[in-house]
């Protein structure tokens, strides 16, 4: 049996041992995938535990990301660019870290939802580790514009400075937001509390999608506000929590499990 884990802080309302068990079985494979929460002050020394143990990888959730980056003996560039990790591998004792989160984001949008990111304007409500993860993926499949908006301008700048050089990346806070956005993505952590975002209406007139990033908190206030804007469609994070872990056991295991099925089993319609 392959040794995988989760380590976050809480963690009573993880997914992720459900969504590896599923991807096991239908590939037949023996792992076993658990849930470590690690005390906040004992991430490393539980990682050490794991890997000691016999661990082959892990993933990794709040509030870790950024301690298992810097854990790491080697980082891939999604790392280096989100400060973050949210997935390592172990080899020959070593840990390598990756970044799947904007990557699974990216593969939910285009091959999931069918909507293409070639040459469309997108706007990002939020400037955390999560918009960070997802601006070069997204640029690396030909967004034509990407526009942050957050209520720090000062974050969404740092973005831009750091990565406008690769693409079209512009910073605004959300009273500067205009129209014409195709894609409208809600990457800010104000939905876990159900906090609206002062987004204006403009920016979802004619959006093919609106796209919430948590998973399973209903119609939240930012996709009811998209739905009375005019958005076409709507979607929150179920799709990018599976391929995010899907791109990681593929990562691990060299064999790539098909999300559909799960990502059907978990979905929780947007009533
Ligand atoms: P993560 O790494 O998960 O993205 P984070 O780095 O803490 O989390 O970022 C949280 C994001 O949610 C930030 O963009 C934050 O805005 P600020 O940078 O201005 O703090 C945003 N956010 C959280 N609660 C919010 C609220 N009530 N209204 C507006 N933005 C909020």
């Amino acid at each position: 049996t392959d040794r995988y884990a989760l380590f976050g802080n809480p963690l009573g309302h993880t997914k992720s041992p459900f969504i590896h068990g599923e991807f096991a079985r239908q590939l037949g494979d023996d792992i076993s995938y658990e849930a470590i929460e690690a005390p906040v002050d004992g991430f490393a020394a539980a990682v050490r535990d794991f890997v000691k143990a016999g661990g082959k990888g892990f993933n990794v959730t709040v509030p870790f990301k950024v301690e298992a980056a810097e854990l790491a003996d080697e980082a891939h560039e999604a790392v280096v660019v989100c400060g973050a990790s949210n997935c390592v591998k172990v080899e020959d004792g070593q840990l390598v870290a990756e970044n799947f989160d904007g990557v699974g984001l990216v593969r939910d949008i285009v091959d999931n939802l069918g909507v293409a990111l070639k040459g469309r304007r997108v706007l990002f409500a939020g400037a955390g580790g999560a918009t960070r993860g997802a601006v070069v993926p997204f640029l690396e499949a030909g967004v034509g514009e990407i526009v942050i908006a957050n209520r720090t301008v000062s974050k969404a700048e740092a973005i831009r400075d750091l990565l406008g050089p690769r693409g079209s990346v512009q910073a605004c806070g959300y009273e500067d937001i205009s129209g014409g956005f195709d894609i409208v993505l809600n990457s800010t952590s104000a939905s876990l509390s159900g906090a609206a975002l002062p987004i204006p209406p403009a920016a979802f007139e004619g959006a093919r999608l609106a796209y919430e990033m948590a998973y399973g908190k209903g119609k939240t206030p930012f996709l009811e506000l998209a739905e009375r804007s005019g958005a076409e469609r709507l979607a929150d994070g179920v799709g990018m929590l599976v391929e995010q872990a899907a791109e990681a056991f593929a990562w691990w295991r060299g064999r790539r499990p098909d999300t559909a099925p799960v990502i059907e089993a978990m979905t929780i319609p947007l009533e």
